[in-house]
């Protein structure tokens, strides 16, 4: 399979993927317009595509759906690029250069008519991957002003009507999935904070209305940003639907020099024709393959003391609760806020990077050669974007956080932005952390990142910014390859293809109620493999809701991530830790089949498949008497399999299990839950 091909004479270019073609072609204009997105084509069809453009009126733009919609001639979608040339002319006149292919990278390169414009489009498939990467990149021999500058314009094709999927939420509540009639005109879905955000996640899918879990068609896209960004879905009077989409929100614009680059990041695409949960699946499988560090990596059993103690850190708790980890199984031990400076609640001490006297009179040796007595890694806690304006680095440098003169400095949970775009503050952030790796035992760091950001002053810093996060993280990982970093913002505020390139995992929720988690891991499986996805065992009633749920209900929903233990274990009966042993040597078993297999959705639960075997999770919230307990059907299995239930001994016929579904008998019980672990026979 050529990845990509061109027909001179059309003018047209075929990606291909192992299942899918992408299709685009210069118009009289030079303009790039889509063309296909869709099911396998040959270049001969691709060629034979119609141009499909209409304009009904005077009124009517030209029909076209552009690679990037500029804001040049009869062109009236939402614009991805907005490029203000001297003088104040805006718009592209293009003019297409030449296109270079490498492999799967495509390049399309384009000057202005009339300025010293050099655009380029970028495409890149796999030869392992139905997903498609997008991005753009300028360079301008005068200054211009961009007002938009998106990484990619993404079309769909025709349908009687569409359906949006996205997610929303909250700090504690994130990834709430939503499936609504794609309304008429213009949805936009952004984040203003700076940050991915809780409140929206950047990615989008949409179907013709008809795909459901197992079957239909479904185009979606997912930008690799950690900051704030934009992604404005259409559907227009003529029945198009598409989205163009990329980092920075409305209002921001950003002066470039004469001669200087501007590359957006990677908006990648992906288009499956088998519904929501095969479009999931292949993200999953791209990000294990093309965006993580580590993919091969099993996620360690982490303890977590921040629901147990909050700021009240001290080495004896610590060296406490790290027996009763290890005594459960936990693989490492994680100390979380507090440890440093003078931390002793939220209101002081963030900048200050050096441990606590007072909590640490020896500083952290003592702990971490304990811990690592127990044959546990170490790992610790840090905010590097963050100060506490009661910090000594606050008072020393009160204009290295993000402020605009004269105006007052909000501050959220008593904490500023440091503004890592300035070379100074970002190179005090990689000196710091280097020498707490170098100088300590540290196998793992949760960055966490816990505030929105406010005052920017200067619109670049919201990009360069994030550049500097991932220019740290980067130049951390390469001077120390055994560390390892989850990604952390008061929860999921963080989490996009973009940490993911430089993280391990990310800290789904600061909600770990098990029965709230349910809704919050499913959103996030739409995009986002469980091997990424941190999930702590804490105690009933639950800190934050006061709900109670049985042990093993809390283990069995996040045994479908990375399983962590976040309870107060000084408090756990014997019997509770005893049991808890028990399941984590289960996880242990199954981590494998979860954390690297196969991951189907059911409807109260989940089938991972990996090799010879297959394990279910499976659990219930609150039951309503009389409600009848829906059958878990088992998908993607071989029909003439059979399978062994591992505990059991009972033999099930893979055929049956697909159709007539795993019988369970789950108890009448409120927050009932079982695992089931399946061997194909050989
Ligand atoms: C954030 C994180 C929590 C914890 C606290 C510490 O809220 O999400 O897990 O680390 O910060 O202050």
């Amino acid at each position: 399979m050529q990845p990509v091909t061109f027909d001179a004479a059309s003018r047209t270019w075929l990606l291909r993927t192992p299942a899918t073609s992408y299709v685009l072609r210069l118009d009289a204009g030079d303009v790039p317009v889509h063309l296909h997105w869709g099911p396998v084509l040959t270049l001969e069809q691709a060629a034979a595509l119609p141009s499909g453009t209409r304009q009904s009126s005077s009124f009517d733009g030209t029909g076209a759906l552009d690679e990037l919609v500029t804001e040049a001639g009869a062109r009236f979608h939402t614009p991805s690029l907005q490029i203000v040339f001297p003088g104040g002319v805006r718009g592209v006149d293009w003019r297409f250069k030449a296109h270079e292919s490498d492999g799967g990278h495509l390049v399309l390169r384009f000057g202005d008519a009339h300025e010293p414009l050099e655009l380029e489009l970028h495409y890149r498939v796999h030869d392992d991957s139905d997903v498609i990467e997008r991005w753009t990149r300028l360079v301008c021999r005068v200054p211009v002003t961009l007002l938009r500058c998106d990484s990619a314009a993404w079309s769909v094709p025709m349908r009687d009507g569409y359906r949006l999927s996205h997610v929303t939420g909250d700090w504690s509540a994130e990834h709430g999935l939503h499936r609504t009639e794609l309304a008429a005109g213009e949805t936009t879905l952004t984040s203003r904070r700076g940050l991915t955000s809780h409140a929206a996640n950047p990615w989008v899918m949409l179907d013709a209305g008809d795909a459901t879990e197992r079957h239909g068609e479904v185009w979606s896209g997912a930008l690799a940003w950690s900051g704030s960004w934009r992604i404005t879905v259409t559907r227009d009077a003529a029945g198009r639907a598409g989205w163009t989409g990329g980092f920075g929100h409305e209002g921001l614009s950003w002066r470039l020099e004469p001669g200087e680059e501007w590359v957006t990041p990677v908006f990648a695409g992906l288009y499956s024709a088998h519904g929501h949960g095969g479009a999931s699946r292949t993200w999953h499988d791209y990000v294990s393959r093309h965006v993580l560090p580590e993919p091969g990596e099993l996620r360690p059993v982490v303890y977590n003391a921040w629901e147990a103690v909050g700021f009240d850190v001290g080495e004896a708790n610590q060296k406490e609760l790290a027996a009763l980890a290890a005594q459960v199984g936990a693989e490492l031990f994680v100390m979380d806020d507090a440890w440093f400076g003078g931390r002793t609640s939220d209101r002081a001490g963030l900048g200050d990077w050096w441990p606590n006297p007072d909590r640490f009179p020896g500083g952290l040796a003592p702990l971490i050669d304990e811990v690592h007595r127990h044959g546990m890694r170490f790992g610790l806690w840090v905010e590097p974007e963050m100060v506490n304006p009661d910090s000594d680095l606050y008072r020393a440098h009160p204009d290295w956080v993000l402020h605009q003169p004269g105006r007052p400095r909000t501050e959220l949970r008593h904490q500023l932005v440091l503004d890592l775009s300035r070379p100074e503050v970002a190179y005090w952030a990689q000196e710091w952390l280097n020498r707490l790796v170098s100088e300590h035992e540290i196998d793992f760091l949760k960055w966490d990142c816990n505030r929105a950001f406010t005052e920017v002053a200067d619109d670049r810093a919201w990009i360069g910014h994030v550049r500097a996060v991932y220019a740290i993280l980067d130049r951390l990982r390469a001077d120390h390859p055994h560390l390892r970093v989850e990604a952390c913002a008061g929860g999921g505020g963080r989490t996009d293809l973009g940490i993911l390139a430089r993280t391990d995992q990310v800290w789904t929720s600061d909600n770990t109620d098990a029965f709230d988690r349910i809704a919050i891991q499913h959103g996030f499986s739409q995009l986002y493999p469980a091997r990424v996805m941190a999930a702590w065992v804490t105690d009933s009633p639950n800190p934050l809701t006061r709900r109670r749920t049985p042990l093993a209900f809390r283990f069995h929903v996040a045994m479908a991530g990375a399983l962590g233990i976040g309870g107060d274990l000084l408090r756990w009966s014997p019997e509770e830790l005893d049991q808890a042993a028990a399941l984590v040597a289960v996880h242990k078993d199954i981590r494998p089949v979860v954390q690297l297999g196969v991951q189907h959705r059911l409807p109260y639960g989940m089938q991972y498949a990996h090799e010879d075997r297959v394990v279910v999770l499976a659990w219930r919230g609150p039951v309503r008497h009389g409600t009848p307990e829906p059958r878990l059907r088992l998908e993607g299995l071989d029909p003439l399999g059979r399978y062994t239930d591992e505990d059991s001994g009972v033999l099930h016929h893979g055929a049956v299990l697909m159709s007539a579904g795993l019988p369970l008998d789950l108890p009448a019980d409120d927050y009932a839950s079982a695992l089931v672990r399946l061997r194909r026979e050989a």
